[in-house]
């Protein structure tokens, strides 16, 4: 199982159920990588999402521990023994855990790749993080790819792997 996510240099993902930064290529990277894949959300996650819409050409799977909750086009699942069962029935290399920060700490052990965009910015505000790969014994930093600027920063993509 993968996971795909941007973290500014403090390992920060989020504020105010938002993004920190839209980022043209990012948005980019993460549709090709993700397009007719399998991509695992919180409902916060989704509530995010234009519309609250699920994403387009992805099977869509939401945890909420919500028993009434439904929507239009998403697979609902109300644990992670559920969300687990639920992924068994697609191939590990097609399902991406993509947020947000309960998601991302609840499923990192299932994870044996991340694909993590470093934007070269510590914005202050921010109230969602992520855990910090760099300083995990388990994670190794395999890549390092473009890089690409937009308004007052720079963000490149990378590549972790479970080595534990
Ligand atoms: N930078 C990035 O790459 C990135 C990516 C995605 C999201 N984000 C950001 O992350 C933030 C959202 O993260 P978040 O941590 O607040 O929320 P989240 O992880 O998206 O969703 C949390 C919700 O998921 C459900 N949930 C999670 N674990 C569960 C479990 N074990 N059992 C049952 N339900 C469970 C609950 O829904 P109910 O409340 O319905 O029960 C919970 O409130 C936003 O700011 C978003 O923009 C950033």
């Amino acid at each position: 199982m993968n996971l795909i996510v941007a973290v500014d240099e403090n390992w920060a993902i989020g504020r105010n159920g938002d993004l920190l930064a839209h980022m043209k290529e990012d948005m980019k990277f993460f549709r090709a990588t993700t397009k007719d894949h399998v991509v695992l959300m919180g409902r916060k996650t989704l509530d995010s999402f234009p519309g609250g819409n699920p994403l387009k050409n992805r099977t869509n799977i939401v945890l909420t521990a919500n028993p009434d909750f439904q929507r239009e086009g998403v697979i609902v699942v109300h644990s992670i023994e559920e969300l687990l069962a639920e992924a068994k029935k697609y191939p590990a290399e097609e399902l991406f855990v993509i947020g947000g920060g309960r998601v991302y700490k609840e499923m990192l052990p299932y994870c044996t790749k991340a694909y993590v965009t470093h934007v070269h910015k510590a914005f202050d505000d921010a109230d969602t993080w992520f855990p910090n790969l760099s300083e995990d014994s388990e994670w190794k930093l395999t890549e390092t790819g473009a890089t690409f600027s937009q308004d007052d920063f720079t963000y490149t993509f990378t590549t972790y792997e479970r080595v534990k």
